[in-house]
């Protein structure tokens, strides 16, 4: 039997979600950001995070990207689809729920740079820097945790469990 455990509780996000919404809205006053969503698990995060940044020309897009199998990294990154617009002297703002090995986002920031945005920067939720194969630039994180596989707030493992409000970990009863 498995029993899910409290890891970060929904009012410990929601009092970080608040302080990065308010560095992404001082940062970009007066500007247009996009906020590019990457799919799925970051979800739930980006949608706290918007209603929580004052800014009225703020845009999202969104990008859906296949990487793991179970609870490993493949390495391998696939575009399962793709921003609905182009990014060309846009400020960008990648939105990911967590950063593990780091392959991912820096697949995407390879590939957003080729795009020619006017800048390129990343909002996530989580690091877990102990599996962290290449250095990826974090603009704005909201907690770096250990090396556990973390469930919930739009997180899954096997598909399930991302309706969970809090951030859990799975453990033997
Ligand atoms: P990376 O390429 O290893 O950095 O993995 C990034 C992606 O793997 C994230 O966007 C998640 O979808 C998934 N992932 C990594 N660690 C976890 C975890 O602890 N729980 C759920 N998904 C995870």
């Amino acid at each position: 039997m498995e029993q899910i455990v409290t890891y970060l509780s929904a009012e410990q996000i929601a009092e970080r979600v608040k302080a990065l919404a308010a560095e992404i809205q001082r940062d970009y006053e007066g500007k247009r950001p996009v906020l590019v969503i990457v799919l799925k698990g970051s979800f739930v995060f980006a949608a706290d995070l918007i209603r929580a940044i004052d800014l009225p020309s703020l845009r999202v897009d969104f990008l859906a990207v296949r990487s793991y199998e179970g609870t490993e990294s493949s390495g391998v990154v696939q575009i399962v689809n793709d921003l609905s617009r182009p990014i060309e002297e846009e400020d960008v703002i990648l939105v990911e729920d967590i950063v593990d090995t780091g392959l991912t986002i820096n697949y995407l920031l390879d590939l957003l740079q080729t795009r020619k945005p006017k800048t390129l920067k990343v909002c996530a939720l989580l690091h877990k820097p102990a599996r962290s194969r290449v250095a990826v630039p974090i603009d704005y994180l909201g907690f770096t945790i250990e090396d556990r596989f973390v469930i919930g707030y739009g997180l899954d493992f096997g598909e399930k469990y991302r309706g969970l409000p809090f951030l859990g970990v799975l453990q033997r009863a």
